[in-house]
């Protein structure tokens, strides 16, 4: 068979070809989930960028309609990019996109149902009154984009930020109105960094422990005028930094007098803050979802093999899996964890248990097919003693790290963990894996590493290592777990139950469909344990099936 078709995905998000980019736009209307993207229509690269439209019951089947937002205006006539829905008080869901207009200037426009009765939401009106917020002041007009969903002040003031620049600062620019149609720039931004451009701001609350609602409960965006709620959250400020390519959060507070966000204390770890995703993962946008009361991120994953061969394929560009995020009990961080309803997918399983792997030694889990499957390893490691000794300066620099002390670098404890997508002879495989250091003689910092640098043997594609520090109290639980999404030519990662989440792409030549074999290795010196193995290959769901119109 053709290496290029066995590449394709078979459950996560894409449609059947083309070109995709950013999650938009993702809400919960009449018992369905929505999910608008950025699209090429016309080619497997970036360009004539419109909102494609997908719904779905479960956020794992998947339907098409019918393209929702494509230029038809002068505001939008040269792009419709990206940008978040709000559901109004009276349940009416709007739209807010980026329209590039005639002058491929930035502006900023809304979009309303046409037909408030039809739960596809199929076709969306523009008002005559956009574009609502322009390029002035002094703001750059080609970086001036991505509207968030907007929050409701307890001054019945509407609120919303859209991301720019100014030189090297990043910014996320407040806008209030009072009935969605005028907009007001604050005189103060939400926050800014100096990063550079900073794309998809998303700002929303997020419940803490210890509060009247559990702390995994999502916390819509819209309630905030509830100062009671109010005090029961902490806010999250995610942004896409154009320079990295990567998402950065921080956690903080938000004076609704001030209009001010902050960052704690705790945040950034660096100038950035922290990152939802160690590997391929960008533009994502959050949303409540009522129905489970819950808050659920999309993230786009680009492809990483070259343009020809993106051309071949005739797509390029996939969704993540839907992820529930919430804030961790300490509040130092969020969690991730893939939305529970793809476990439906599960079919047949196959379970290791209390198995000892030493120093050196690999096996192979037999009896399924690994392409397309989900794969939940607990380790469990007998002895720090032999860790390594960790360099302070390591630190700021997980991804040199893991380059540094790739799979193939022997160690003390660590590196253990799994060999994905290998080809029999192990030629080609993908590395996933943890690697324990002491800093002194009672603690310990982890590595969570994505090696893909053996994943193909085709030589042209990219094959960065990817990786993350996972913070857990090693020493105490002597335990760590890895939850891995493998499919075809994805490898989505969750650390420690959701602490630290790596998602690479990779283009296997060998190791694709039956061929594609699954191994636990320990290239440390001391012995670890698969305390148990759950694996299961995953069902193909109807993947952006056009819906008959
Ligand atoms: C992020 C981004 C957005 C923009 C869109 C255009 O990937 O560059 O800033 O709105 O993609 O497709």
């Amino acid at each position: 068979k053709e290496v290029i078709t066995e590449l394709r995905t078979g459950y996560h998000f894409q449609p059947p070809k083309h070109w995709i980019n950013d999650p938009n736009g993702p809400m919960y209307y009449k018992g369905l989930y929505h999910l608008f993207y950025q699209y090429n229509p016309k080619g497997a690269v970036w360009g004539n960028i419109i909102w494609a439209h997908s719904v779905s019951t479960d956020l794992i089947h998947w339907v098409a309609l019918q393209p929702a937002i494509y230029p038809t205006k002068p505001f939008d006539v040269n792009g419709c990019w990206s940008g978040s829905a709000t559901l109004l008080p009276n349940g009416v869901p709007v739209i807010m996109y980026t329209g590039i207009d005639p002058h491929k200037n930035q502006v900023q426009n809304v979009a309303y149902p046409a037909n408030l009765s039809d739960p596809f939401l199929r076709e969306w009106v523009k008002p005559e009154y956009n574009p609502i917020i322009t390029p002035d002041h002094g703001i750059n007009a080609s970086a001036f984009r991505d509207p968030t969903t907007a929050w409701y002040g307890p001054d019945g003031h509407w609120r919303l930020v859209v991301g720019t620049k100014e030189n090297m600062r990043g910014i996320a620019v407040l806008y209030r109105s009072r009935d969605f149609k005028k907009w007001v720039k604050a005189r103060h931004s939400l926050h800014a960094g100096l990063t550079g451009m900073w794309e998809c701001p998303d700002f929303f609350p997020v419940a803490v422990a210890g509060g009247s609602r559990h702390h995994q409960s999502g916390v819509d965006t819209a309630e905030l005028h509830d100062r009671v709620v109010a005090e029961e959250v902490k806010y999250v400020l995610k942004v896409s930094l154009e320079l990295t390519r990567y998402d950065y959060y921080t956690v903080g507070t938000y004076d609704h007098d001030k209009e001010r966000y902050t960052p704690d204390p705790a945040f950034p770890d660096n100038d950035y803050g922290l990152r939802y995703d160690y590997g391929d993962f960008y533009a994502s946008k959050s949303f409540f979802d009522p129905a489970k009361k819950r808050r659920v991120l999309w993230g786009w994953a680009n492809e990483s093999d070259t343009v020809t061969d993106d051309r071949h394929k005739g797509w390029a560009g996939i969704q993540a899996i839907p992820r529930k995020i919430f804030l961790s009990r300490s509040g130092r961080q969020l969690i991730q964890w893939p939305v529970e309803e793809v476990k439906s997918l599960r079919s047949k399983h196959v379970n290791v248990s209390n198995k000892a792997v030493k120093g050196g030694e690999y096996f192979e889990v037999t009896g399924f097919k690994s392409v397309q499957s989900d794969v939940e390893t607990a380790f469990t490691i007998r002895n720090l003693d032999k860790a390594e000794k960790f360099d302070p300066a390591w630190r700021t620099d997980a991804q040199g790290l893991c380059k540094k002390f790739n799979s193939h670098v022997k160690g003390g404890v660590g590196p253990f963990g799994l060999w994905l997508l290998a080809s029999d002879d192990l030629e080609e495989r993908t590395a996933v894996f943890f690697r324990v250091f002491k800093t002194n003689d009672t603690n310990y910092v982890v590595l969570m590493c994505n090696d893909p640098t053996r994943s193909s043997y085709e030589s042209q594609i990219y094959r960065p290592t990817f990786a993350g520090f996972v913070n857990v109290d090693i020493a105490k639980t002597k335990k760590i777990a890895l939850r891995t999404l493998i499919d075809h030519s994805v490898v989505e990662s969750f650390g420690a139950g959701g602490k630290t989440c790596i998602l690479t792409r990779v283009y296997p030549r060998k190791a694709i469909g039956d061929d594609a074999h699954l191994f636990v290795f320990n290239n440390g010196e001391s012995d670890i344990k698969v305390t148990n193995l759950h694996a299961w290959e995953m069902k193909t769901p109807t993947m952006n099936k056009l819906l008959e119109q």
